[in-house]
């Protein structure tokens, strides 16, 4: 089937299976920023955004994406450098897995809500794991993301 979307700004058109998933779809277009490690939706390392929306995209079917605005952690720290920068100043990774899909939910929780407080930060979090870091240095660095002008 032919998919037709907006991904981190540009056209892109191409045929996949009607099995495909975005990941896989993402990743080979060359986006291997986007991770994929429990492959259940469990762990959030897959997240992108389609519209202002996070999703897990190792169960989101490619088809699904016709006509959508796809961002994944490319092209989000491009537009957004001051994601980087935060969690760079406080440590917000480790091996790195987790980050990508941390640093697109990061970015969706701005644009939903942009005063979020701590605990807010913690629940909209909720479904990124870290198997290294402990939270509290993704906390800070989320939290200073929000913070930034
Ligand atoms: S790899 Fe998609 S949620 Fe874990
Ligand atoms: S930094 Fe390694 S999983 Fe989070």
């Amino acid at each position: 089937m032919k998919v037709s979307f907006r991904l981190n700004g540009g056209q892109v058109d191409v045929d996949v299976r009607s099995d495909a998933l975005l990941v896989d779809l993402l990743r080979g277009l060359g986006l291997t920023g986007t991770k994929e490690t429990c492959g259940v939706g469990s762990c959030g390392v897959c997240t992108v955004l389609v519209g202002s929306d996070p999703v897990s995209s190792c169960l989101y079917l490619a088809g699904c994406a016709d006509s959508a605005d796809v961002w994944t952690v490319e092209g989000l720290t491009d537009l957004e450098p001051a994601l980087v920068d935060a969690f760079v100043q406080h440590e917000g990774m480790q091996c790195g897995m987790c980050t990508p899909g941390a640093e697109v939910a990061a970015y969706a929780l701005r644009g939903q809500m942009p005063s979020a407080e701590t605990d807010e930060v913690r629940t909209f979090m909720s479904g990124n794991l870290c198997r290294c870091t402990g939270y509290a240095s993704i906390l800070a660095a989320v939290k200073a993301y929000l913070d930034a002008p």
